[in-house]
């Protein structure tokens, strides 16, 4: 297949040049990306797009202030929205019972794959991007930033741009160990260490643990950069978030 060689070599993109994406061509590239599946044709999503210097400052304390948001052409803030699918259905005398957490699980799968496709479009329009995950963290003040009305909560975001040199490639654990045949053959201690060995061995997972005084790589996941602390707080923010933009979750 052709464009193997596209998906084998394709790395994220967090440095790049002044050179502008053109309004042309982002419309073009969403455009495209638009014909992405999505429940129902429903098109559960809107994106936003900042390219203001005042639009990427107001936004990038939310992202923790990592250097591609004011780096970037655009930042494209990806959102679940029920808003406009509500709106057309309440104008058409149609009952809409879109706000519950099942909906909202909808809308984040169709701006997910929304999201994936035009990162993939513009990678092989030459472009590079990065997915901010810190968009999750922080819904509350960037749906501030950005003027977001009800049912429309923010998922993901990418920042796009000329590509600044080269990336390295990032490795994965060997295919066998994400594929399952028949039934899901689950992990013993060995098999999961053994998985992760080529991981644990490589030059930079060492320096890693090395410069934050851990024992091994899966420490600087729990206890650096993903840890319960943050992750328990952020759940709390997100899920009451969610709540205030009309998705209810459901009594246990
Ligand atoms: C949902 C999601 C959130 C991410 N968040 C960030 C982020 O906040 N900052 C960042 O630099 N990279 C982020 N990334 C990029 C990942 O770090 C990157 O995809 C991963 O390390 C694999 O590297 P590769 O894309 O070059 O293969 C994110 C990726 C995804 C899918």
């Amino acid at each position: 297949m052709e464009q193997m060689g596209y998906f084998k070599n394709r790395r994220t993109v967090r440095k790049y040049t002044s050179q502008a994406v053109s309004d042309e061509l982002l419309a073009e590239l969403i455009e495209a990306a638009s014909q992405a599946p999505t429940t129902g044709n429903m098109q559960l999503y809107s994106v936003v797009v900042t390219r203001s210097e005042e639009g990427k400052a107001a936004l990038a304390p939310s992202h923790f202030n990592q250097p591609t948001v004011k780096g970037c052409s655009v930042v494209l803030t990806f959102c679940a929205d029920f808003n406009r699918f509500v709106k057309w259905c309440e104008a058409s005398n149609a009952q809409p019972g879109y706000d519950n957490f099942q909906s909202f699980m909808t809308a984040v799968l169709d701006v997910s794959l929304f999201a994936q496709q035009f990162c993939t479009i513009a990678e092989m329009h030459g472009l590079g991007c990065c997915y901010l995950g810190t968009t999750t963290y922080n819904a509350p003040q960037i749906a501030e930033a950005l003027g977001l009305p009800e049912r429309v909560v923010p998922v993901t975001t990418l920042t796009v741009g000329y590509p600044d040199g080269e990336s390295p490639l990032s490795d994965r654990i060997p295919v066998e160990g994400i594929i399952h045949f028949e039934k899901y053959a689950d992990y013993t201690a060995e098999s999961v260490k053994s998985l992760y060995a080529e991981k644990e061995a490589r030059e930079d997972s060492r320096r890693f643990v090395a410069e934050n005084g851990k024992e091994s790589l899966a420490q600087v996941f729990t206890d650096v950069r993903y840890t319960r602390q943050a992750n328990e707080h952020f759940s709390k923010v997100y899920r009451d978030f969610i709540e205030s933009k009309g998705f209810a979750f459901p009594e246990k």
